[in-house]
């Protein structure tokens, strides 16, 4: 696991992602509850929404990882439990992979299904990546995490080997990445996804898997930094 949380001050896309970070920030509605993502560039969205809790700014957030709570909290930004916030409002988060109709691969970062399941709890997924993350095809980068109960892995290994994504240890020294949830991420190597949701399907058959990095039809609104600003991009509704 990550032990503080990322930056990107060193991109030189920096100026891109504020700008990116402010056309998130102008979406939230006062008052109201959001998903707070994992990542570098959902901890510089938590850092512009801690700059505007301290003027006042009021929201609460339910963070996605023990890295984000932990930057939320140093922020003095307030939490809550998605169980107590019930529906959120929006959720901002990253993406590993964005392609054009706003699909994504997420979970390099080992926190998908949590970011899975506060998108899916959450009005309005807005997705803040780097240029190099938007493909032509779902699949383009060669990684697809997948998270599996520990019993399991071993039979989830052989599975997903099985349906030509072969499992690679993320771990140093090829040992497994435990997530928050103690369970573990297996990066599947792929090759470009003619058919994301029927693999999607197909991997979530397995028995011991518990989520994987595809995240099909959730994202609303993607804001794709570059080096001098940011494009905004909507789901066309489908
Ligand atoms: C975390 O599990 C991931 O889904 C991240 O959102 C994704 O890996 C993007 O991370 P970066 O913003 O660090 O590239």
């Amino acid at each position: 696991m990550q032990e503080s949380a990322p930056r990107v001050t060193d991109d030189p896309k920096h100026l891109g992602v504020q700008a990116a970070v402010a056309a998130a920030l102008e979406m939230i509605p006062p008052d109201s509850i959001i998903g707070l993502g994992s990542g570098r560039a959902s901890m510089e969205f938590v850092r512009g929404l801690g700059a505007r809790v301290k003027q006042g700014f009021r929201v609460r957030g339910v963070p996605t990882s023990q890295i984000t709570a932990d930057l939320a909290t140093e922020l003095g930004i307030p939490l809550t439990t998605l169980a107590q916030a019930g529906q959120l409002a929006l959720t901002v988060d990253g993406a590993d992979e964005v392609d054009p109709n706003l699909d994504l691969i997420k979970g390099l970062g080992g926190a998908l299904v949590r970011e899975k399941i506060v998108a899916a709890s959450s009005d309005r997924l807005i997705i803040v990546a780097g240029e190099e993350k938007w493909v032509e095809t779902l699949g383009d980068h060669g990684v697809l995490p997948v998270e599996v109960g520990p019993f399991g892995a071993a039979l989830c290994s052989r599975r997903l080997a099985a349906l030509g994504c072969v499992p690679k240890p993320r771990g140093k020294n090829g040992s497994p990445f435990v997530t928050d949830n103690h369970n573990i991420i297996l990066d599947c190597q792929i090759t470009t996804l003619a058919k994301p949701a029927d693999l999607e399907r197909e991997i979530l058959a397995i028995p011991g898997v518990l989520g994987t990095g595809l995240f099909l039809k959730m994202a609303h609104t993607v804001l794709i930094y570059h080096e001098t600003g940011v494009t905004k991009h909507e789901r066309s509704k489908s």
